[in-house]
């Protein structure tokens, strides 16, 4: 069977410009890509062209999209927009899009929907608050998420959607899961998929772990068995740290 694909992901989240993008696009053309590990970005909506032209051996992708073809949506971006800059990933799911805009598990299917249909690669984001995993919930909480949103979809459909978990606790703090917290929570994804679809859909899905991943923690998290790469926020801001994650295989 094909091996599934290891990636390492940046989250620009809402920062850089133009310059700045430039100078990081820059320090990223010197570095030697690692055998058989996909490497993308998400920038600014604003550079998503600039950085596909910059980079052209990496893949990027928007962190939105409004899930309308087109119309009276003053200040939304389309996924066929995102698709004419040259986005062939969106992420979808993000914890900072379900608490700071109450994005909820409906709107969350609508894009996962909306993206594959438009040929644009869902990475799908879940993960439990800290209260939730303080009290043991962890598990129920993420297979929820799963199935309110993701899990509808056709067996293809999956195949060619990307899951990230990223604890909520973890993303921004500093704490990092446990490789033994990490590795529990994917093998728990890949057993559900398993459940639901078939093994082979299990076993050629890619399940990245995100939050506080960085150049010291990526080598002990990307051996765990079910951690496919990851999905990295404050440490892809700089080319040097990223290029060191994705090196951590
Ligand atoms: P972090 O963010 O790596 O800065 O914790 C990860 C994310 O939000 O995707």
């Amino acid at each position: 069977m094909e091996q599934r694909k290891k990636r390492v992901l940046g989250n620009w989240k809402m920062n850089l410009t133009s310059h700045e993008v430039r100078q990081l696009a820059e320090g990223m053309k010197e570095m030697p890509l690692a055998d058989g590990v996909e490497v993308g970005v998400f920038p600014g909506f604003p550079y998503i062209s600039m950085v596909k032209e910059l980079l052209p051996q990496i893949r990027v992708g928007a962190q939105n999209f409004y899930p309308q073809e087109n119309g009276a949506f003053t200040g939304e971006v389309s996924v066929l927009q995102i698709k004419d800059l040259g986005a062939t990933m969106v992420l979808i799911g993000h914890s900072e899009r379900r608490a700071i805009f109450n994005e909820d598990h409906l709107f969350l299917k609508k894009k996962v929907d909306a993206s594959l249909n438009a040929g644009i690669k869902p990475v799908f984001c879940c993960g439990e608050p800290f209260e939730i995993r303080n009290t043991g919930g962890e598990l129920s909480f993420v297979k929820q998420q799963l199935e309110d949103s993701l899990f509808h979809l056709s067996k293809p459909n999956l195949m060619k959607s990307v899951i990230a978990y990223e604890p909520v606790w973890a993303i921004g703090t500093g704490l990092t899961a446990t490789t033994e917290q990490a590795e529990e929570m994917h093998r728990s994804i890949r057993g559900w998929i398993s459940e639901k679809y078939d093994e082979e859909t299990a076993n050629g899905i890619s399940i990245l772990y995100g939050g506080s991943c960085n150049a010291s923690n990526a080598k002990e998290l990307f051996a765990c068995p079910n951690v496919d790469g990851g999905l990295i926020g404050g440490a892809s801001l700089k080319a040097d740290t990223f290029q060191a994650i994705v090196n951590s295989f």
